[in-house]
């Protein structure tokens, strides 16, 4: 590794070790029901490559700020990023029984408490951001970005639409299907990079590179998850493989093919390193994470 990959490689891994401790301190602080309580713990805290948070801080970072600056706002899509999977394994959705190696909240607790520790992380995901140390009109953008970014205009209006392309794999266009991505996967990846701009003060002109970018990047992270589905094992994955072709899942390999969907997927990690180049080197780690985006095998 090149002295510069390997700080920013030691970047991320002080980050993920920070993250991991402040996720503590928030459940910790969410006090009440002990069966919730567990669920909620279950699901956040066993394990996770903490990619989203990673990138809130590593955009801050980017931008000339202290990454950590950005530690309420990363905090709070990861806890949505939990309750989104939570939902997601429920058996009315995925019907998955392993996570992260786990398993899953529903099957380690039950439904009824698996939809409320999906709810409660949600809440606490906007008390967390609530709290976070940046001005007022600051902290309410927040608010709104993450809000929109996980409901009907985002993750959930996403999921929607998988559900009801399910059993049809060739029920979208590729354009209907990069939609769908942007949504269900994209708009949490992108709240997550711009919620780290807003707490680096960034420029319009640097919120709009952002995005470009955190687009890209949200579609390359789907498709590679499209991708390992097939190609991967469920020990290494943490979670069953071959669920979207046995669902009969619109994803990208079973639209365009499995070399179609590679070579988009290289055409994407090119594109988000030229929109990278403005940044310089103070962009090192979101480069290291858009390489652990593409090469992850889990
Ligand atoms: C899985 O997300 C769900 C998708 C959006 C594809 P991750 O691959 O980030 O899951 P964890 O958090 O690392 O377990
Ligand atoms: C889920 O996509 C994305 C979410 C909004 C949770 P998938 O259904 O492909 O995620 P995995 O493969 O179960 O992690
Ligand atoms: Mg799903
Ligand atoms: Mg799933
Ligand atoms: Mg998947």
């Amino acid at each position: 590794m090149s002295p510069t990959a390997l700080n920013a490689n030691q970047c991320l891994e002080t980050w993920h070790t920070a993250i991991q401790a402040a996720l503590e301190v928030s459940l910790g602080r969410a006090q009440g029901n002990t069966r919730l309580q567990s669920a909620m713990r279950h699901a956040v805290l066993n394990g996770g490559k903490r990619m989203r948070p990673l990138l809130s801080l590593a955009t801050a970072h980017a931008l000339g700020h202290d990454a950590l600056t950005a530690m309420q706002p990363a905090l709070a899509v990861e806890l949505v990023h939990a309750y989104s999977l939570v939902h997601d394994d429920l058996p009315a959705m995925d019907d998955d029984d392993l996570r992260r190696g786990q398993p899953t909240v529903h099957i380690a607790f039950d439904e009824a408490t698996a939809i409320l520790a999906g709810d409660a992380l949600q809440t606490l995901a906007f008390e967390v951001l609530s709290a976070a140390p940046h001005a007022a009109d600051t902290r309410i953008e927040m608010v709104r970005l993450l809000a929109s970014a996980s409901g009907i205009a985002g993750m959930c209006g996403g999921q929607m639409m998988d559900l009801e392309g399910t059993g049809q794999a060739q029920a979208h266009t590729v354009q209907g299907l990069e939609t769908l991505h942007a949504m269900k996967t994209g708009a949490l990846i992108r709240a997550a990079v711009l919620m780290g701009a807003l707490s680096a003060n960034a420029s319009s002109a640097q919120i709009a590179m952002l995005t470009a970018f955190a687009d890209q990047l949200g579609l390359a992270f789907q498709i590679k998850d499209d991708i390992l589905d097939i190609e991967s094992d469920s020990v290494t994955l943490g979670k069953t493989a071959g669920k979207d072709v046995e669902q009969g899942k619109t994803t990208y390999p079973a639209l365009i093919g499995m070399q179609a969907s590679k070579a988009r997927l290289g055409a994407l990690e090119n594109e988000m390193h030229a929109l990278l180049r403005a940044f310089g080197e103070a962009a090192d780690p979101l480069r290291l994470l858009v390489a652990r985006v593409v090469e992850r095998t889990h």
